[in-house]
Protein backbone atom coordinates (compact mmCIF):
# COMPACT_ATOMS: atom_id res chain seq x y z
CA UNK A 1 0.00 0.00 0.00
CA UNK A 2 1.17 3.71 0.60
CA UNK A 3 0.30 4.18 -2.66
CA UNK A 4 0.76 8.11 -3.61
CA UNK A 5 -2.39 9.53 -4.81
CA UNK A 6 -2.11 10.57 -8.88
CA UNK A 7 -4.01 13.81 -9.97
CA UNK A 8 -4.45 14.24 -13.85
CA UNK A 9 -5.90 16.68 -15.79
CA UNK A 10 -6.91 15.46 -19.51
CA UNK A 11 -7.30 18.29 -21.46
CA UNK A 12 -8.70 16.44 -24.62
CA UNK A 13 -8.70 19.07 -27.73
CA UNK A 14 -8.89 21.98 -25.66
CA UNK A 15 -5.84 24.49 -25.03
CA UNK A 16 -4.16 27.11 -26.52
CA UNK A 17 -0.82 29.42 -26.19
CA UNK A 18 -3.49 31.53 -24.23
CA UNK A 19 -4.03 28.99 -21.87
CA UNK A 20 -0.38 28.65 -20.63
CA UNK A 21 -0.73 31.31 -17.62
CA UNK A 22 -3.88 28.45 -16.85
CA UNK A 23 -1.34 25.75 -16.59
CA UNK A 24 1.18 27.88 -14.23
CA UNK A 25 -1.65 28.77 -12.10
CA UNK A 26 -2.33 24.54 -11.79
CA UNK A 27 1.40 23.93 -11.45
CA UNK A 28 2.11 26.30 -8.41
CA UNK A 29 -1.26 24.64 -6.86
CA UNK A 30 0.63 21.12 -7.40
CA UNK A 31 3.73 22.79 -6.20
CA UNK A 32 1.76 23.02 -2.29
CA UNK A 33 0.87 19.65 -2.22
CA UNK A 34 4.12 17.73 -2.55
CA UNK A 35 1.98 14.66 -1.39
CA UNK A 36 0.31 14.59 -4.70
CA UNK A 37 1.45 13.68 -8.13
CA UNK A 38 -0.47 16.66 -10.50
CA UNK A 39 -0.25 15.89 -14.65
CA UNK A 40 -1.38 18.04 -17.03
CA UNK A 41 -2.38 16.08 -20.73
CA UNK A 42 -2.13 18.95 -22.93
CA UNK A 43 -2.30 19.04 -26.86
CA UNK A 44 1.21 18.33 -28.37
CA UNK A 45 1.09 21.81 -29.66
CA UNK A 46 1.18 23.24 -26.11
CA UNK A 47 3.80 20.28 -24.10
CA UNK A 48 6.78 22.22 -25.16
CA UNK A 49 5.63 25.57 -24.11
CA UNK A 50 4.01 24.21 -21.15
CA UNK A 51 6.96 22.12 -19.61
CA UNK A 52 8.84 25.63 -19.05
CA UNK A 53 6.18 27.13 -16.82
CA UNK A 54 4.87 23.54 -15.23
CA UNK A 55 6.03 24.82 -11.07
CA UNK A 56 4.99 21.27 -9.43
CA UNK A 57 2.74 19.79 -11.83
CA UNK A 58 4.19 17.38 -14.57
CA UNK A 59 3.18 17.73 -18.47
CA UNK A 60 1.82 14.49 -20.58
CA UNK A 61 0.57 13.79 -23.64
CA UNK A 62 -2.73 12.16 -24.67
CA UNK A 63 -1.63 9.15 -26.99
CA UNK A 64 1.66 8.12 -28.79
CA UNK A 65 2.37 5.88 -32.06
CA UNK A 66 3.46 2.56 -30.84
CA UNK A 67 5.85 2.68 -33.33
CA UNK A 68 9.61 4.87 -33.32
CA UNK A 69 9.54 6.38 -36.74
CA UNK A 70 8.56 5.67 -40.34
CA UNK A 71 5.63 6.43 -42.60
CA UNK A 72 2.60 7.42 -40.22
CA UNK A 73 1.64 10.80 -41.34
CA UNK A 74 0.61 13.13 -38.61
CA UNK A 75 1.43 10.96 -36.04
CA UNK A 76 3.98 11.08 -33.02
CA UNK A 77 6.12 8.78 -31.36
CA UNK A 78 7.11 8.71 -28.04
CA UNK A 79 10.35 9.45 -28.35
CA UNK A 80 9.35 13.00 -29.77
CA UNK A 81 6.95 13.54 -26.77
CA UNK A 82 9.68 12.79 -24.46
CA UNK A 83 12.09 15.22 -26.23
CA UNK A 84 8.79 18.10 -26.09
CA UNK A 85 9.24 17.85 -22.59
CA UNK A 86 6.12 15.18 -21.89
CA UNK A 87 6.76 12.78 -18.78
CA UNK A 88 3.80 10.37 -19.12
CA UNK A 89 1.44 9.18 -22.08
CA UNK A 90 -2.25 8.54 -21.50
CA UNK A 91 -2.66 5.59 -23.88
CA UNK A 92 -6.09 3.90 -24.47
CA UNK A 93 -8.85 6.55 -23.73
CA UNK A 94 -12.12 5.53 -24.82
CA UNK A 95 -12.40 8.61 -27.26
CA UNK A 96 -9.22 6.98 -29.35
CA UNK A 97 -10.64 3.54 -28.71
CA UNK A 98 -13.78 4.36 -30.25
CA UNK A 99 -12.64 7.71 -33.04
CA UNK A 100 -10.00 5.74 -33.99
CA UNK A 101 -10.44 1.89 -33.81
CA UNK A 102 -7.75 1.22 -31.25
CA UNK A 103 -7.61 -2.38 -29.88
CA UNK A 104 -6.34 -3.75 -27.12
CA UNK A 105 -2.61 -5.00 -28.78
CA UNK A 106 -2.48 -1.61 -30.32
CA UNK A 107 -3.00 -0.50 -26.62
CA UNK A 108 -0.33 -2.56 -25.11
CA UNK A 109 1.94 -1.96 -28.00
CA UNK A 110 1.38 2.17 -27.09
CA UNK A 111 2.20 1.97 -23.63
CA UNK A 112 5.39 -0.18 -24.52
CA UNK A 113 6.54 2.21 -26.37
CA UNK A 114 6.33 4.93 -24.20
CA UNK A 115 8.28 2.84 -21.54
CA UNK A 116 11.20 2.19 -23.95
CA UNK A 117 10.98 6.25 -25.01
CA UNK A 118 11.32 6.51 -20.97
CA UNK A 119 7.90 7.66 -20.53
CA UNK A 120 5.21 6.73 -17.46
CA UNK A 121 2.12 5.42 -18.91
CA UNK A 122 -1.84 6.10 -17.57
CA UNK A 123 -3.88 3.08 -19.11
CA UNK A 124 -7.36 3.64 -19.86
CA UNK A 125 -10.25 1.05 -19.39
CA UNK A 126 -14.24 1.22 -18.98
CA UNK A 127 -17.46 0.16 -19.89
CA UNK A 128 -20.35 0.65 -22.09
CA UNK A 129 -23.82 1.72 -20.74
CA UNK A 130 -25.25 -1.24 -22.23
CA UNK A 131 -22.55 -3.08 -20.75
CA UNK A 132 -23.32 -1.38 -16.97
CA UNK A 133 -27.38 -2.14 -17.68
CA UNK A 134 -26.28 -5.87 -18.74
CA UNK A 135 -24.74 -6.41 -15.49
CA UNK A 136 -21.39 -7.87 -16.94
CA UNK A 137 -19.38 -4.52 -16.07
CA UNK A 138 -16.23 -5.80 -14.22
CA UNK A 139 -15.69 -8.66 -16.40
CA UNK A 140 -15.85 -7.11 -19.60
CA UNK A 141 -13.61 -4.11 -17.99
CA UNK A 142 -11.37 -6.87 -16.00
CA UNK A 143 -10.94 -8.84 -19.44
CA UNK A 144 -9.91 -5.27 -21.04
CA UNK A 145 -6.99 -4.35 -19.01
CA UNK A 146 -6.10 -7.74 -19.06
CA UNK A 147 -5.75 -7.54 -22.82
CA UNK A 148 -4.16 -4.17 -23.19
CA UNK A 149 -1.53 -4.44 -20.46
CA UNK A 150 1.74 -4.66 -21.70
CA UNK A 151 4.64 -6.42 -21.16
CA UNK A 152 6.46 -6.09 -18.13
CA UNK A 153 3.82 -3.87 -16.74
CA UNK A 154 4.92 -2.80 -13.19
CA UNK A 155 3.67 -0.12 -10.78
CA UNK A 156 6.77 2.52 -11.05
CA UNK A 157 5.80 3.46 -14.38
CA UNK A 158 2.14 2.07 -15.20
CA UNK A 159 -0.72 3.30 -13.59
CA UNK A 160 -4.71 2.11 -14.44
CA UNK A 161 -7.57 4.71 -15.50
CA UNK A 162 -10.72 3.35 -15.21
CA UNK A 163 -13.52 5.29 -17.22
CA UNK A 164 -16.65 4.11 -16.98
CA UNK A 165 -17.62 5.58 -20.44
CA UNK A 166 -21.08 6.81 -19.91
CA UNK A 167 -19.74 8.74 -17.19
CA UNK A 168 -17.19 10.65 -18.89
CA UNK A 169 -18.49 14.45 -19.66
CA UNK A 170 -21.84 13.58 -18.55
CA UNK A 171 -22.26 14.60 -14.98
CA UNK A 172 -23.24 11.13 -14.10
CA UNK A 173 -21.05 8.90 -12.02
CA UNK A 174 -21.68 4.98 -10.72
CA UNK A 175 -22.59 4.93 -6.96
CA UNK A 176 -19.40 4.38 -4.48
CA UNK A 177 -20.37 0.91 -3.95
CA UNK A 178 -19.65 0.11 -7.78
CA UNK A 179 -16.92 1.96 -8.30
CA UNK A 180 -15.21 0.74 -5.46
CA UNK A 181 -16.45 -2.96 -6.14
CA UNK A 182 -14.90 -2.22 -9.92
CA UNK A 183 -11.43 -0.94 -8.64
CA UNK A 184 -11.09 -4.21 -6.65
CA UNK A 185 -11.95 -6.49 -9.24
CA UNK A 186 -9.26 -4.52 -11.48
CA UNK A 187 -6.64 -5.03 -8.76
CA UNK A 188 -7.30 -8.86 -8.43
CA UNK A 189 -7.15 -9.21 -12.21
CA UNK A 190 -3.71 -6.72 -12.07
CA UNK A 191 -2.69 -9.55 -9.51
CA UNK A 192 -3.51 -12.51 -11.46
CA UNK A 193 -0.98 -10.94 -13.93
CA UNK A 194 1.63 -9.09 -12.01
CA UNK A 195 1.66 -10.44 -8.64
CA UNK A 196 0.30 -9.61 -5.61
CA UNK A 197 3.10 -6.95 -4.40
CA UNK A 198 3.34 -5.03 -8.09
CA UNK A 199 -0.77 -5.26 -8.27
CA UNK A 200 -0.98 -3.73 -4.66
CA UNK A 201 1.98 -0.89 -5.66
CA UNK A 202 -0.28 0.02 -8.76
CA UNK A 203 -1.89 3.38 -8.97
CA UNK A 204 -5.71 2.35 -10.25
CA UNK A 205 -7.21 5.82 -11.17
CA UNK A 206 -10.61 6.84 -11.33
CA UNK A 207 -12.35 9.21 -14.27
CA UNK A 208 -15.69 9.80 -15.55
CA UNK A 209 -17.45 13.53 -14.40
CA UNK A 210 -14.70 13.58 -11.00
CA UNK A 211 -14.74 17.33 -9.94
CA UNK A 212 -14.34 19.25 -6.70
CA UNK A 213 -18.06 18.46 -5.36
CA UNK A 214 -16.99 14.20 -5.72
CA UNK A 215 -13.51 14.29 -6.05
CA UNK A 216 -13.28 13.95 -1.89
CA UNK A 217 -15.27 10.91 -1.30
CA UNK A 218 -13.87 9.08 -4.88
CA UNK A 219 -10.56 9.48 -3.08
CA UNK A 220 -11.55 8.00 -0.06
CA UNK A 221 -12.07 4.65 -1.47
CA UNK A 222 -9.40 2.41 -0.58
CA UNK A 223 -8.51 1.06 -4.07
CA UNK A 224 -9.28 4.12 -5.55
CA UNK A 225 -5.32 6.10 -6.03
CA UNK A 226 -6.24 9.26 -7.80
CA UNK A 227 -8.41 11.00 -10.40
CA UNK A 228 -8.20 11.38 -14.77
CA UNK A 229 -10.06 14.75 -14.84
CA UNK A 230 -11.49 16.19 -17.80
CA UNK A 231 -13.87 19.06 -17.71
CA UNK A 232 -12.32 20.00 -13.92
CA UNK A 233 -9.53 20.12 -15.11
CA UNK A 234 -9.21 23.31 -17.27
CA UNK A 235 -8.66 25.60 -15.09
CA UNK A 236 -6.85 26.30 -11.86
CA UNK A 237 -10.07 27.02 -9.86
CA UNK A 238 -12.05 24.07 -11.15
CA UNK A 239 -8.58 21.89 -10.74
CA UNK A 240 -7.32 23.17 -7.31
CA UNK A 241 -10.19 21.07 -5.16
CA UNK A 242 -9.55 18.08 -6.82
CA UNK A 243 -5.81 18.31 -6.25
CA UNK A 244 -6.60 19.12 -2.44
CA UNK A 245 -9.42 16.64 -1.90
CA UNK A 246 -6.37 13.88 -2.88
CA UNK A 247 -4.21 15.13 0.00
P1 LIG B 1 -14.55 14.22 -17.75
O1 LIG B 1 -13.49 13.43 -18.65
O2 LIG B 1 -13.89 14.47 -16.41
O3 LIG B 1 -14.82 15.49 -18.49
O4 LIG B 1 -15.75 13.35 -17.61
C1 LIG B 1 -12.66 12.44 -18.10
C2 LIG B 1 -11.82 11.80 -19.19
O5 LIG B 1 -12.34 11.53 -20.28
O6 LIG B 1 -10.62 11.52 -18.99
Amino acid sequence: MGRRKLVAGNWKMNGMKSHLAEIEAIGRIAAERPGVEVGIFLPATLIMAAAEGKGGAFIGAQDCHMNVNGAHTGCLSADMLAEAGAEYVIVGHSERREDQGESNADVAAKALAARTAGLKVILCVGESLDVRDAGNAEAVVCEQLLASLPEGAAADWLAIAYEPIWAIGTGRIPTMDAVASMHAALRAALASRIGAQESDAMRILYGGSMNGDNAAELMAIPDVDGGLVGGASLTAAKFGPVIAAAG
